[in-house]
């Protein structure tokens, strides 16, 4: 079922090179911050890119309240740093920024979107769930390239 929340209409818009410290605290507070990755890179690296983007949903006193990395591989579309701050939860502003996302990678060509959930996150597949995601059945391979 699809559970977007009325009413909830925060403003997003693609983020700015002085957003940078904002974004990567409001990362930092929500745990996505991985030790194998750097966030400013990761920031600077979507921002610079032709496929990919850094959405932010405004904050109610002109900060950063949320934000979403999206892009797209030339086949499907991703999600990255799903993020609210945790003082602004469960005001719809997670779903603005999904919905914003899907909108940005539709306007792409781009016809399926995916993200990955860490197994020490997995009670988050709920708030996907609500917004019309399914569980997929796939392994994900992974390898560093040096
Ligand atoms: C996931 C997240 C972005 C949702 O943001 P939000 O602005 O609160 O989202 P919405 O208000 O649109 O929706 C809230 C709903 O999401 C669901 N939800 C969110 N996180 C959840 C979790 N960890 N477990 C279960 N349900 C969750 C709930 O159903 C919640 O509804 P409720 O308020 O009635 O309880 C936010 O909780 C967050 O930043 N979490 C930490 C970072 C994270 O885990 N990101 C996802 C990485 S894959």
């Amino acid at each position: 079922m699809n559970h977007d929340r009325e009413g909830c209409r925060p403003c997003i818009r693609l983020s700015r090179e002085e957003d940078e410290a904002a974004v990567v605290a409001l990362w930092h507070a929500c745990g996505l911050v991985a030790s194998y990755n750097d966030p400013h890179a990761d920031f600077r690296f979507a921002r610079a890119g032709a496929a990919s983007a850094v959405l932010v949903a405004e904050g109610e006193d002109g900060g950063v309240g949320g934000s979403i990395m999206v892009g797209h591989d030339g086949h499907r579309g991703w999600l990255y740093y799903v993020a609210t701050d945790p003082a602004a939860r469960s005001r719809g502003i997670g779903c603005a920024l999904v919905r914003a996302a899907e909108t940005w990678l539709r306007e792409r060509g781009v016809r399926k979107v995916q993200l990955l959930v860490r197994q020490t996150n997995a009670g988050v597949a709920r708030f996907y769930e609500r917004l019309g995601f399914e569980q997929s059945a796939v392994i994900v391979m992974q390898r560093w390239l040096d």
